[in-house]
């Protein structure tokens, strides 16, 4: 069967646990979209492993697939994974060949791009890892493809239309200078080695055949979705958005396997019990109105470790939005949710959720479609009782029924609200401080 795992929120919700929790059961992980601006952070026996690029079940000795939805940088995925060697872990990683690759330039116009946008008060706050302009290379169709790179002949056919293109850009465009990152030569000399590698570990597939072959022999594949919903190309808060597609569709494009393959089986959205956004964009529920919700936000920030994986900067912190999870739930059809992060919560002296928005006199239940008319909404807030601070460690061992009293009265609104059941709620930053309701790989009908 298949577990897909979808951010529900802005990014960050702390997918990387339950895909190391659930990834046990699973045979293969398969990322299907977003490339090195993804942040995951797994926690095995105390060891902490920052991945970008490499699915996060390659901790728990699985097969990780990054597949053609992926764009796919080789300086991060080899530094990874020799990085991850060097720990005394063996990964075991296939890269789609359909797969695009995040070429030098690619990060080069990231940078150029935002500055340029700064003038305009349009930046996105992107990661700088070149995402965009890969993606837009690949819709464009002159992207450049893992496959191509073993084949030297069509690298070099490649790099000579594609890089002028590239230069003329950098300099006739935006008057800067161009420099090692369109140079045809030393791409092509980095880019045939990349190559290279990839055959002698035997680390190219063709990714829905080599993923619907397993399917078929009754393997387990999970769908490791990166970013989340309110950054989809297409659902989230456009342009504050990243250029992919991490609901539960990008699953089946990004990899091969068959919608209805992907809808057969189980889509867990996962939750942090509060919001924090990297970037611009509208957040109506952000804390940051006066100073005590200022205060509150660093509170939260530095109890939850809101600080970018990928970036180091500072996360923006707002109360849950649930207008925004409701949009999450339908877009991606989830079948469950995990709530993370509930212990970050415990001990405040007040607890809020945005449970609707106002707009024009009139409530809404779910989001509106453009960023503007988002930016113009009022949340209206909706009180909880705070839950104490208890020994988190000891809930993760008892289960459920020890997590305070008025914690699960807030995750029974979650249920209630996105008409899906709790699997798991994250009660501290390592995989043992989860207390497991359903595995979804168990709960195959
Ligand atoms: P890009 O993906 O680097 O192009 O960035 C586009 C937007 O998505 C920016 O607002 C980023 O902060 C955001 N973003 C990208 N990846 C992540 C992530 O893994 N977590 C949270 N935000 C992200």
């Amino acid at each position: 069967m298949t577990v897909t795992i979808v951010g529900s929120q802005l990014g960050d919700e702390g997918k990387g646990a339950l895909v190391d929790l659930w990834g046990g059961d699973a045979d293969v992980v398969a990322r299907y979209q977003g490339g090195d601006n993804a942040g995951h952070t797994v926690v095995e026996d105390g060891t902490e492993y920052k991945l970008s690029l490499v699915p996060s079940g390659a901790v728990r000795g699985k097969i990780g697939v990054l597949g053609n939805g992926c764009v796919v940088n080789p300086r991060t995925l080899f530094s990874e994974i020799d990085t991850l060697r060097e720990r005394g872990l063996d990964p075991d990683v296939r890269v789609a060949r359909r797969a695009h690759v995040i070429m030098p330039y690619h990060r080069r116009l990231d940078g150029i791009e935002e500055e340029a946008k700064a003038d305009s008060d349009m930046t996105v706050g992107t990661t700088g890892r070149g995402i965009g302009p890969t993606y837009e290379d690949k819709v464009g169709r002159r992207g450049i493809r893992v496959g191509d790179l073993l084949d030297p002949e069509v690298l070099r056919q490649r790099l000579e239309y594609v890089v002028p293109q590239k230069r003329a850009v950098i300099e006739n465009v935006y008057d800067l200078e161009a420099g090692e990152e369109c140079d045809v030569e030393a791409l092509f000399e980095e880019f045939v080695e990349v190559g290279e590698r990839l055959r002698a570990e035997n680390m190219t597939v063709r990714c829905g055949d080599f993923l619907a072959e397993r399917h078929d022999d009754g393997e387990n594949l999970m769908f490791e979705g990166a970013q989340g919903t309110l950054i989809d190309i297409d659902h989230g808060s456009y342009p504050y958005v990243t250029s992919s597609n991490p609901t539960a569709g990008g699953a089946s494009t990004g990899t091969g396997v068959g919608p209805t393959v992907v809808g057969r089986g189980e889509v867990v959205g996962i939750v942090k019990a509060y919001l924090s956004r990297v970037g611009e964009g509208p957040m109506p529920t952000e804390l940051k109105d006066d100073d005590r919700e200022e205060e509150l936000a660093d509170v939260i920030r530095e109890k939850g470790g809101e600080f970018g994986t990928v970036t180091g900067r500072p996360r923006r912190i707002g109360w849950l939005d649930m207008p925004m999870l409701r949009h999450a739930a339908r877009v991606s059809g989830f079948t469950g949710i995990a709530v993370n992060h509930l212990d970050v919560l415990a001990g405040l002296d007040e607890v809020k959720v945005g449970h609707s928005y106002q707009l024009d006199g009139e409530e809404l239940l779910t989001m509106p479609a453009t960023t503007e008319r988002w930016a113009e909404c009022e949340p209206t807030l909706r009180e909880f009782e705070p839950w104490p601070e208890v020994d988190w460690a000891d809930v993760a061992a008892e289960g459920y029924e020890a997590i305070p009293e008025n914690g699960r009265a807030y995750l029974d609104y979650l249920t209630e609200e996105m008409g899906v059941p709790v699997y798991a709620v994250g009660v501290g930053p390592d995989r043992a401080e989860t207390v497991e309701l359903v595995n979804p790989f168990e709960n195959d009908g």
